[in-house]
């Protein structure tokens, strides 16, 4: 089924195969003694997060495993915290554990994000405590920056790591008066995407100190993720720096306008009522199985795809949908969007 246009950041430029050749043809130019993008890359996260060094990981899933292990090998602890609808507990197949011999402790309500008595309310010795910024599953909501700080300060005075799942800090900065190096200055450890805001191809940057990093590359030739000719990646990853993340207000601007005229027309509703960030949730008066239907009738249709799957809610007769504003996002007025969402029951 071809995708003509996509409300979903996931259905980007990497998708066709012609958009990454001719973004990689730009890069190369000719004659020019060639630079390694990998490095680049590392040196220009690295720079821009105010870390020490910095790691190119093919996958985040990979970083992140890699770098909780070196927080417990450090530690001498096996366990970590996070979120209980944390992606590196809910959507890895439980890495950590299979892998690694370590363990999850969720922290807080799945449904709210977690305060600093949550994080007292742990009586284990933890190795490290995960903060994803945005909380993804519950809508993309962003702690306060001052409660973000004391819960990071807790982590570090009772021994742990204070690492952020950054897979969308790119967006997650748009939420704060702060800038990448002072948001990342709270973090022993900082894992960012490659592919989500950034629309490249795949990957992921760990940055950290330069004791951390040595030993997570340490771990990541282990794992088979020291692929050499990595620099496709990197170079459309440099790329998607340039040209995204001086328009990540503006995606987020739209996305609070999305959010506005939905909830303005009220058959559905968003979570967060405004969005902290590019990313929010769609609240529909409809079953998981009726609105992933009626999407696929549309894309069918029409040949747009509104979200790319229903999640469910405790109440059979309603379900959500993720919203994350890139730049096929743009394409897409508020208008257009509540006629979409207003037209799904007629699809089903
Ligand atoms: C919050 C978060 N963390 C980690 C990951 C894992 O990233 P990767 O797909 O590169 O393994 C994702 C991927 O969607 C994510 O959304």
């Amino acid at each position: 089924m071809d995708v003509r246009r996509s409300l979903s950041q996931h259905s980007g430029p990497r998708k066709s195969p012609h958009e990454v050749s001719r973004r990689l043809a730009e890069w190369v130019t000719p004659g020019l003694a060639p630079q390694d993008p990998v490095r680049m890359l590392e040196e220009r996260v690295a720079g821009l997060l105010g870390k020490p060094s910095a790691l190119f990981f093919p996958s985040g899933t990979m970083a992140q495993q890699v770098v909780l292990r070196v927080h417990a090998e450090r530690t001498g602890r096996r366990a970590f915290a996070g979120h209980p609808q944390t992606h590196l507990h809910v959507w890895e197949n439980q890495g950590y554990n299979a892998l690694h011999d370590l363990w999850f402790h969720p922290v807080g309500d799945r449904n709210e994000l977690f305060g600093l008595d949550d994080l007292r309310a742990v009586k284990e010795p933890l190795a490290a405590v995960v903060f994803e910024l945005p909380q993804r599953d519950i809508g993309g909501l962003l702690p306060d920056f001052a409660d973000l700080a004391a819960q990071t300060a807790w982590t570090r005075q009772s021994g742990g790591a204070a690492h952020c799942d950054g897979a969308r800090l790119w967006e997650a900065q748009t939420g704060y008066d702060a800038t990448f190096a002072e948001i990342a200055a709270l973090f022993d450890t900082v894992y960012v995407s490659l592919y989500k805001g950034l629309e490249g191809v795949r990957g992921a940057v760990l940055a950290g100190d330069e004791d951390t990093i040595g030993q997570a590359a340490v771990w990541r030739r282990r794992m088979g993720g020291a692929i050499v000719d990595a620099w496709p990646l990197a170079a459309i990853a440099l790329m998607g720096m340039e040209a995204n993340l001086p328009r990540m207000a503006e995606f987020k601007a739209h996305a609070q306008a999305l959010a506005e005229a939905i909830n303005a027309d009220g058959f559905a509703h968003t979570v967060p009522h405004v969005p902290a960030t590019p990313l929010f949730h769609v609240h529909l008066p409809m079953s998981r199985h009726d609105a992933q239907r009626a999407a696929q009738h549309l894309l069918e249709e029409t040949g747009i795809r509104l979200f790319l799957y229903a999640r469910s809610n405790p109440d059979p007769g309603r379900s959500s949908f993720e919203v994350s504003v890139g730049l096929s996002g743009l394409e897409f007025t508020p208008r257009e969007v509540v006629e979409l969402i207003r037209g799904l029951p007629s699809r089903v």
